[in-house]
C-alpha cells in the first residue's frame, strides 16, 4: 500500500507539547501496527517567524498539497506576535488555500463527570458541528479608513456564496445520512442579517427536501446557545457559518469537559482525497505553555479522526475508547480534575490501547 504522508506542525505554546503526543501515537501505529505512514515534521510558528520572518512558504504549501494525505496542527498564536500574522498565513493558508470547507467538530463527552450541567450525563452530550470554513467574516475582505482617528471606519465584510452555503449544508446532511444521525439543525441569525442569512435559510429549506428521512430544524443562533446549555441531548448535527461555528464549538468544548477534550477535522467532503487538516479546537494556551501539563486528549482524538479519514475507521473508536477508559481510571491532566502531566496522560492512553488488543 502506498505510504500516506502526514505533516506535523506543532506551532506555538502548548501546540508542540500536544502534537508530540499525537506524533508518538502515529509512530506506534506505524511501527507496531504496520500502518503505512510517513511522518514529516515542519518547523513553523511564532519562533520561526520571529527568527527569520518565515510564515508559510509557497514551496511548503505546495508540497503539503501534493505530497500529504493529512496535516496535524497543534495551535498558532503567540503573545509576541500580537497581529497574529503568522497564524493567519499558516492556518488560513491551509483552510482557505486547500479549500477545506468543512470544519467538523464533534462534541462528545467521554465521562459523566466532565459534563458541567446539572442533571446531564455524557450520553446527553453527543453532537457534531459542521462549521463553514472558507467564507463568512473570516475571508479578510474589508479595510480601515482614517485609522487611529476619531473618525475611523473599520469594516470586515461577511461573505456568503450560494455555492459555499450549499456545499456545507449538503455535507452536514450527507454526514447525517451516512452515520445514521436523525436531525440537522441549521443555526443562523436571519432575523437580523436579512441578506446573508436569508441565503442560508433559503438554501437550507431547499437542500433539506433531498433528505426527507432526516429531521431538519432551523434555530436562531442565540436561541441555539440557550438550548445547547439546557438540552444538549436534542442536538445531533449542527451546521452553521464560520464565525458562529467558532463560538458554538468553544461552548461545545465546555460541555465536553474543556478545551483539552475537543478535536476537529478540516476537510473537503466533495473530494476526500484532498489533503485534510486535523487540529484540536483549543489554542496555544499561553497561560500553561511550557509546563508539560496540557491535556493531550484533543490532539490524540485528532489522530483518531485522521486515521478514520484515511480509511481506518475502527481506530477512531479504539482511540476514543482508550481515552474514555483512561479518564475513568483517573489519569487526567489538571484541566479535567487530575494531576497527570501531558506525557503521563498520553502514556496511560497508549497502555489502554495495547491492553485492549
Ligand atoms: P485557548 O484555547 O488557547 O485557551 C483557553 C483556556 O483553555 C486557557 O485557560 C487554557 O489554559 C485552556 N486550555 C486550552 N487548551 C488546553 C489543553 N489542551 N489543556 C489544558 N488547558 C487548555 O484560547 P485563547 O487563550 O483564547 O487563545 C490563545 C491563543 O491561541 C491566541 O493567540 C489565539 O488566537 C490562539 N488560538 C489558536 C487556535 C488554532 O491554532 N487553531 C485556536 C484557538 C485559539
Ligand atoms: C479556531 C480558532 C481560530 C478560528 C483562530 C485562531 C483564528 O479560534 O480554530 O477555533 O477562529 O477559527
Ligand atoms: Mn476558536
Amino acid at each position: 500500500m502506498e505510504k500516506k504522508r502526514i505533516a506535523l506542525i506543532g506551532g506555538d505554546g502548548i501546540g508542540p507539547e500536544v502534537v508530540a503526543e499525537a506524533k508518538r501515537l502515529l509512530e506506534w501505529y506505524r511501527d507496531e501496527r504496520g500502518l503505512p505512514l510517513d511522518l514529516w515534521e515542519l518547523d513553523l510558528g511564532a519562533d520561526r517567524y520571529l527568527a527569520d520572518g518565515t510564515t508559510f512558504p509557497e514551496e511548503i504549501r505546495q508540497r503539503i498539497e501534493t505530497e500529504c494525505a493529512a496535516v496535524v496542527l497543534g495551535a498558532l498564536g503567540d503573545p509576541r506576535v500580537p497581529g497574529n500574522e503568522h497564524a493567519e498565513d499558516i492556518l488560513f493558508g491551509m483552510r482557505f488555500g486547500f479549500d477545506l470547507y468543512a470544519n467538523v467538530r464533534p462534541v462528545k463527552a467521554l465521562s459523566d463527570d466532565l459534563v458541567p450541567l446539572r442533571g446531564k450525563r455524557s450520553a446527553d452530550v453527543d453532537f457534531v458541528v459542521f462549521r463553514e470554513n472558507t467564507e463568512g467574516i473570516y475571508v479578510g475582505m474589508g479595510g480601515q479608513l482614517r485609522r487611529g482617528t476619531p473618525h475611523e471606519v473599520s469594516i470586515n465584510e461577511d461573505v456568503n456564496t450560494r455555492m459555499g452555503v450549499e456545499r456545507i449544508i449538503r455535507a452536514a446532511f450527507e454526514y447525517a445520512r451516512t452515520t445514521g444521525r436523525q436531525r440537522v439543525t441549521m443555526a443562523d441569525k436571519s432575523n437580523a442579517m436579512r441578506h446573508a442569512h436569508e441565503l442560508w435559510l433559503r438554501t437550507f429549506n431547499e437542500v433539506k427536501l433531498e433528505y426527507p428521512e432526516i429531521e431538519a430544524e432551523h434555530q436562531y443562533v442565540d436561541a441555539l446557545c440557550l438550548f445547547l446549555v439546557r438540552d444538549p441531548e436534542r442536538f445531533d448535527v449542527i451546521v452553521t457559518n464560520n464565525l458562529f461555528g467558532d463560538i458554538i464549538t468553544d461552548l461545545g468544548a465546555g460541555l465536553q469537559g474543556g478545551m483539552g477534550m475537543a478535536a476537529s477535522s478540516n476537510t473537503h467532503p466533495a473530494d476526500p482525497n484532498r489533503v485534510a487538516l486535523f487540529e484540536p479546537v483549543h489554542g496555544s494556551a499561553p497561560d500553561i505553555a511550557g509546563q508539560g501539563i496540557a491535556n493531550p486528549f484533543a490532539s490524540l482524538l485528532c489522530v483518531g479522526a485522521l486515521l478514520a479519514h484515511l480509511g481506518w475507521p475502527a481506530e477512531e473508536q479504539r482511540i476514543g475508547g482508550a481515552i474514555a477508559r483512561t479518564i475513568a481510571a483517573g489519569t487526567r491532566t489538571r484541566d479535567i480534575g487530575g494531576n497527570a502531566t501531558t506525557r503521563q496522560a498520553a502514556d496511560a492512553v497508549f497502555a489502554e490501547l495495547v491492553s485492549a488488543e
